[in-house]
């Protein structure tokens, strides 16, 4: 039987990669994507998110638009775009990929999440790989969503890397109270993935050739995509490893297959959201410091070799 699930994105280059093998794994069953405001606005994640499943030929999956904004915060941060310098657009705001034909569905992604939870009697893990806005105004409104979720695997935060600043990581930074609410909310089974694991499964130039050689349209946008993620990452953030990128969002759906492709360790983890200087960061306790009981497996390491591999058999073409 398929594992089914949900993704909560703001769709840029590595959402993107996410939807695909979510979309395309036998062994997945993507019920609907929920889009949210955050590499860019929202409009344009789902719009890209169309891009998306229309060129790999899945359109039938369903996409609803979430929140425009953080949950208190009117101030959400400026999208990353840059019309000034492209080579530094990690993202950019469309995605390079056909218009979409699809049309996002009517309903409203918090309204998606909390019907779609309060009806299932399968197990639909959730995968937010934006910042957490549209699950925590889902559980605001059915707080009982908690029960019905058996698994949430989240991308974001940091425990010695920051990304938006030097102490955030960009999902948790950009709605930290929704991410202080999901983390408080009591779900039984959290899987954070934060920087430090997705900069150890780098991704090279020479593996994207491998994906665009599969000659599918999965592969060819992954490459494409990951190369541009290497171009910005080279500008702005160089990785150890010069000439790669992460792929961060791809990392979870590759977990929810491949255990083995993350180093976790249970612990607690809270998120700051009054610091002036460390606004946004995740507070993982990994020394057992703050005396609470643990409400999260961390992951702290990650097998590049494993997820490359997995993507280039998830896109390679099917008999
Ligand atoms: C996260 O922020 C976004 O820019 C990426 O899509 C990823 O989800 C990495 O910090
Ligand atoms: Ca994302």
């Amino acid at each position: 039987m398929s594992q089914k699930l949900i993704l909560d994105c703001d769709t840029g280059t590595d959402d993107a990669v996410a939807i695909m093998l979510a979309a395309l794994h036998p062994e997945l069953d993507l019920v609907g994507v929920t889009t949210v405001n955050g590499n860019v606005e929202v409009q344009y994640c789902t719009d890209n998110t169309l891009r998306v499943l229309d060129h790999i030929g899945r359109a039938e999956i369903p996409v609803y638009e979430g929140l425009r904004r953080p949950i208190v915060r009117s101030d959400f941060p400026v999208p990353r775009h840059s019309e000034v310098n492209p080579s530094s657009n990690i993202h950019g705001r469309e995605l390079p990929l056909p218009p979409a034909t699809s049309r996002k569905q009517d309903t409203g992604a918090v309204e998606f999440l909390v019907e779609t939870y309060r009806a299932t009697t399968d197990e639909i893990a959730l995968v937010p790989v934006g910042p957490l806005s549209n699950i925590a105004a889902a559980i605001a409104i059915e707080p009982r969503l908690v029960e019905a979720v058996p698994e949430v695997v989240i991308m974001g935060g940091g425990n010695v890397k920051g990304n938006a600043t030097p102490s955030a990581e960009f999902n948790i930074w950009a709605d930290p109270e929704a991410a202080a609410a999901v983390f408080a909310a009591g779900f039984p089974r959290i899987t954070l993935v934060p920087l430090d694991a997705t900069h150890q499964a780098l991704v090279s130039r020479e593996q994207c050739q491998a994906l665009a050689a599969l000659g599918t349209p999965a592969g060819e946008a992954a490459a494409t995509l990951i190369g541009q993620r290497i171009t910005g990452y080279d500008a702005t953030q160089p990785m150890a490893t010069p000439g790669s990128a992460p792929v961060h969002d791809a990392l979870c759906v590759a977990y929810l297959l491949h255990r083995e492709v993350l180093d976790v360790q249970r612990t607690h983890v809270d998120v700051e959201t009054a610091g002036a200087l460390t606004v946004g960061r995740t507070v993982i306790d990994l020394y057992s410091r703050s005396g609470k009981e643990p409400n999260c497996d961390v992951a702290l390491g990650a097998d590049a070799g494993l997820f490359v591999d997995f993507m280039l058999r998830t896109f390679a073409p099917r008999s």
